[in-house]
C-alpha cells in the first residue's frame, strides 16, 4: 500500500468548511417529488404534435428463413403510414470497430436479412397514425417462413454443440496437481438458467427527425453511447442526433446499449419527417432487448483438512447468441475472493437461437458467486467447519491474480459483523436442527465481489445569478440516486443548499459523461463535480476581486475565500461576507462556470499499484414448512465494503432492491424457451416470477463505511451490482442447512424439495 501517497489525501466530507454540507447524510432524492407526482418524463411520456406509432411484427420460429411477407392488406387499413421490413428497407449500417463507434446491444442491423435467428427477432414493422391502427395493420401481416428446427438446449454440455474454444481467463500455479494432491475434495457443476431484466419501466423510443436532425427520447444507461451507435448505424454525423434520458425507470443492465426498436423509430420518422412513439410490451422484453444467460460451471476445489484452499477451478459455459460473442464473465471474484496458490478459470461461449445477451445487475460475478459460494459452503460441511471460518481462514489482502494489495478490503470484517448482527454463533451446524414452531430453520451465509471502477468524466458546474449553482454532465440517473448524490457534492464544496441546486443529466449535448454501468458513475463523475465546483468558485472569487464597486475590489484573489454561498475576506467569518449571487449582479453576469475533469482510476497515482474491488456477505435465514413443502426466505443481513457511504439512504436502497432480487434469483426467476419453437413460453408477469412484497424477507443493511482513498478524495466505490452478489447462494446454502438438500441448479423448486 503506497501509504504515503493515501495520507496525503484526505477523506472528504466538508473540505470547503461549509457548514451545512449533507454529504455522508440519509439525503432523500432531489428529483423524489418530480416522480410521485408524476411530472417527471420518461422516454415515450414525450408527445409531439403529429405523433405517429410503429409497432413491430416479429419471428414465430426460432430459425430458419423468411420465404414472403405479405403486406398488402395491413398497406391499405386506416391510418397506416408505412410497413418496412427486410425487403424494402433503406440499409442500416453496423457499428465499426474503435472505442468511438459504441456498442450495440445487437451488432446486426435491424431487418439485415432474410434469416430468422430467434424467436421474436423483427422481421416487420407497421408506422400509423394511432397505435391501436398500427397493432391492428401489424396483425395482418403475413409471414410465411421456412423454418428449421432451433437448437435451445439447456445442457451446455450437449455432445451436439461443436467444440468453442476455451477460454483462459486467470491462471495461477498448477490447478491438476494441486487439486490431485489435496486431501479434501469438492467438484460439483452449478446451473444458473436465462434470467430477464424486468425494469418497470420497458424499452421506449420516441425519434423525432426535423428534416435535418434526430432528437432520440430514450431510456437509456448510456446516452453518449446510444448517440454513438444511432450516429454508426443510421449513418448520419455525430451532430445531427441528440439523445435524451431524463428519467428512468431503471435498466439493471438491459438498457445499456442500444435495442433495435430505437433504429425502427429512428428510420421511420426519416421516412416520414414526424415523430414516432415505440414501446416494448413486456413479451418482446424476452427476446429482443438482452436477458442474463444460462451458465453452467464446474467447480474442483481442494483444501487441506485445516480447510486452507488448495486450489480453484472454475470452467464454465454461457449461452450466447448466432450473432453476437457475448461472455457471462463468471470468473469475475473467483480469482480473488479467496488466497489459493493454484487458481485456473476457463470459459467457452455456447450458440443458441436466442436473442442476444446482455450485462445484467453484477454482470458475470452474480452467476460466479453462486457457484462458488455454494461450493465453499459444500466444502466447510466436507470439513466440518463453520463456513463463517472457512471464509476468513481464507481471507487475503492481496489480490493474488496480479499480486498487488487490494486498496481497502474488509471481507473478513464483512463475515464478523455480519455474524453478530445475524446471531450466528446460536447456528448448530446438522442439517434441519434449528426450529421455529413446527418450521424448520436454515441459516446460510455467501460472500460477495465486485469489482470497483472509475473513468474520466467532464462536468461543467456554474453558479448563477438567481443564487442557485448548475451541474451538468451528459451521464444518467438510471433511478439510482444519482441525481441526489451529484447535488450533496455540489452543495459540500459550495455550502449552497439542496433547494437552490441544479443537477442536469440525460442529454448527450451536455459534456461528455460515462455509462451507468458496472457500478462506476459516483466514483467516476464526484471527482470532475468537486473539481468544476472550485473552479467555479475561484472564477467568483476573481470576479468579485476586479468587479468596480466590489466590497473585495483590488483585493489578492488569494486573500478570499467561497464559503456557505458568500465570498468574504479568508480570515473572517463568511457571514461577514457578501452572497455570490449579488457580486454577479453587481458585475452583470449571469453565471461563473468551472470545467470539472476528473481523470481514469488507471492514470492516478494512488491507484497504480493497488486492487480496487468492493466486498460484502449476506447472511440468509429460511423457513422450511416440510408438511406442506413451503420455503420461505425469512430474513437476510447483509453487510456491504463499498468504501465511503455518500448517501446511506440511497445506498441502503440499493442493497435491499438487490437482496429482493436475489430472492427471484434464488427461488423464482428462470426465462423456459419451449424447444420446438424457442419461443420464452413465460414471457410476462403472470408466468415469469419475480419477487413481490409477499416475498420480501427482512432485510438488515449495514454499510462499512471506510473510504478507499484509492478512489480519490471522496473515497467512495460504486454499489450498484454488488447487493446482487451472493444473495442466492446465501440463500441456497441456507435451504441446505434446513432440508438436506443441495440445490445446484437455480431457481430452487418445490420439486427439488420434495426429496427433503
Ligand atoms: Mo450494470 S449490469 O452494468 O447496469
Amino acid at each position: 500500500m503506497p501509504e504515503a501517497i493515501l495520507d496525503a489525501i484526505q477523506p472528504s466530507s466538508s473540505q470547503s468548511g461549509n457548514t451545512s454540507s449533507v454529504l455522508g447524510k440519509p439525503t432523500p432524492r432531489i428529483d423524489g417529488p418530480l416522480k410521485t407526482t408524476g411530472t417527471a418524463q420518461y422516454a415515450v411520456d414525450y408527445h409531439f404534435h403529429g405523433m405517429t406509432y410503429a409497432w413491430p411484427v416479429s419471428s414465430t420460429i426460432g430459425s430458419g428463413k423468411i420465404v414472403s411477407i405479405d403486406s398488402a392488406q395491413a398497406q391499405k387499413m386506416p391510418g397506416v403510414l408505412l410497413v418496412l421490413h427486410h425487403g424494402n428497407i433503406a440499409s442500416l449500417y453496423r457499428v465499426g470497430p474503435g472505442s468511438f463507434s459504441g456498442r450495440a446491444g445487437e451488432s446486426r442491423p435491424l431487418f439485415a436479412d432474410d434469416v430468422v435467428r430467434y424467436y421474436g427477432q423483427y422481421v416487420a414493422m407497421v408506422v400509423a397514425e394511432t397505435l391501436e391502427q398500427a397493432q391492428a395493420a401489424a396483425a395482418t401481416i403475413q409471414v410465411q417462413y421456412q423454418a428449421d428446427k432451433p437448437n435451445v438446449s439447456t445442457e451446455l454440455n450437449d455432445p451436439q454443440t461443436p467444440e468453442l474454444p476455451l477460454h483462459t481467463e486467470s491462471k495461477r500455479g498448477d490447478v491438476e496437481a494441486g487439486f490431485a494432491s489435496a486431501p479434501v475434495q469438492i467438484d460439483a457443476t452449478y446451473v444458473t438458467p436465462t434470467v430477464t431484466h424486468n425494469p418497470m419501466e420497458m424499452h421506449g423510443t420516441v425519434a423525432v427527425w426535423d428534416g435535418a436532425r434526430f432528437t432520440l427520447y430514450e431510456s437509456s444507461q448510456g446516452v453518449v453511447n446510444h448517440l454513438n451507435v444511432m450516429a454508426e448505424m443510421l449513418g448520419v454525423p455525430r451532430e445531427n442526433i441528440q439523445v435524451i434520458c431524463r428519467f428512468m425507470g431503471s435498466g439493471f443492465g438491459g438498457k445499456l446499449f442500444p435495442w433495435p426498436h430505437s433504429l425502427m423509430a429512428a428510420i421511420a420518422s426519416r421516412e416520414l419527417v414526424r415523430p414516432v412513439k415505440i414501446y416494448v410490451p413486456r413479451d418482446l422484453m424476452f427476446t429482443a432487448v438482452g436477458h442474463r444467460p444460462e451458465t453452467q460451471q464446474r467447480i474442483r476445489i481442494g483444501a487441506q483438512h485445516d480447510g486452507k484452499l488448495v486450489s480453484i477451478h472454475q470452467d464454465y459455459r454461457n449461452q450466447t447468441s448466432l450473432g453476437d460473442d457475448f461472455r457471462e464473465n463468471c470468473g469475475e471474484a473467483t480469482p480473488l475472493l479467496y488466497s489459493t496458490p493454484n487458481l485456473l478459470v476457463t470459459s467457452a461461449l455456447v450458440r443458441r437461437n436466442i436473442g442476444a445477451p446482455t450485462p445484467m445487475r453484477g454482470p458475470g460475478a452474480v452467476p460466479g458467486l453462486f457457484a462458488l459460494e455454494s461450493a465453499m459452503d459444500e466444502l466447510a460441511i466436507k470439513l466440518g467447519m463453520d463456513p463463517v471460518e472457512l471464509r476468513i481462514k481464507n481471507d487475503t489482502l492481496t489480490d493474488e491474480s496480479n499480486g498487488k494489495p487490494f486498496s481497502s478490503r474488509h471481507y473478513k470484517e464483512c463475515l464478523q459483523v455480519g455474524a453478530e448482527h445475524f446471531g450466528w454463533a446460536k447456528r448448530t451446524p446438522a442439517v434441519g436442527s434449528m426450529k421455529q414452531g413446527d418450521l424448520v430453520l436454515g441459516w446460510g451465509v455467501a460472500g460477495a465481489s465486485w469489482g470497483a471502477f472509475r473513468g474520466g468524466a467532464q462536468t461543467v458546474v456554474s453558479l448563477l445569478d438567481d443564487g442557485s449553482v448548475r451541474a451538468s454532465c451528459a451521464t444518467q440517473d438510471v433511478g439510482t440516486g444519482t441525481y441526489t448524490i451529484f447535488a450533496q457534492v455540489l452543495n459540500d464544496k459550495t455550502g449552497i443548499p439542496l433547494n437552490r441546486i441544479q443537477v442536469i443529466l440525460g442529454d448527450s449535448s451536455l459534456i461528455p459523461g460515462p455509462t451507468s454501468g458496472g457500478s462506476v458513475v459516483t466514483a467516476t463523475v464526484i471527482p470532475a463535480i468537486a473539481d468544476g465546483a472550485e473552479k467555479a468558485m475561484q472564477t467568483m472569487l476573481e470576479l468579485a476581486a476586479n468587479t468596480p464597486g466590489s466590497p473585495f475590489q483590488g483585493k489578492p484573489v488569494s486573500s478570499l475565500a467561497f464559503t456557505d454561498g458568500m465570498v468574504h475576506i479568508k480570515t473572517q467569518p463568511a457571514s461577514s461576507g457578501q452572497s455570490f449571487q449579488s457580486l454577479l449582479r453587481l458585475a452583470n453576469v449571469e453565471a461563473v462556470h468551472g470545467e470539472g475533469q476528473s481523470a481514469p482510476l488507471y492514470a492516478l497515482p494512488q491507484a497504480r499499484n493497488v486492487s480496487t474491488h468492493s466486498f460484502g456477505v449476506h447472511f440468509a435465514e429460511v423457513t422450511w414448512d416440510a408438511g406442506i413443502a413451503r420455503l420461505r426466505v425469512s430474513r437476510i443481513v447483509s453487510v456491504i465494503d463499498a468504501g465511503r457511504i455518500l448517501n446511506p439512504k440511497a445506498g441502503a436502497n440499493q442493497i435491499l432492491g438487490a437482496a429482493v432480487m436475489g430472492v427471484g434469483m434464488a427461488m423464482l426467476e428462470q426465462t423456459i424457451y419451449e424447444p420446438n419453437t424457442a419461443h420464452p413460453i413465460n414471457n410476462n408477469f403472470a408466468d415469469y416470477l419475480v419477487s413481490t412484497a409477499a416475498d420480501c424477507p427482512k432485510i438488515d443493511v449495514h454499510f462499512l463505511d471506510y473510504p478507499d482513498l484509492a478512489m480519490g478524495e471522496y473515497g467512495a466505490r460504486g454499489i450498484g451490482e454488488i447487493g446482487l452478489a451472493g444473495v442466492a447462494p446465501a440463500i441456497a446454502n441456507a435451504v441446505y442447512h434446513a432440508t438436506g438438500v443441495r440445490v445446484r441448479k437455480l431457481p430452487i423448486t418445490i420439486e427439488d424439495l420434495l426429496q427433503a
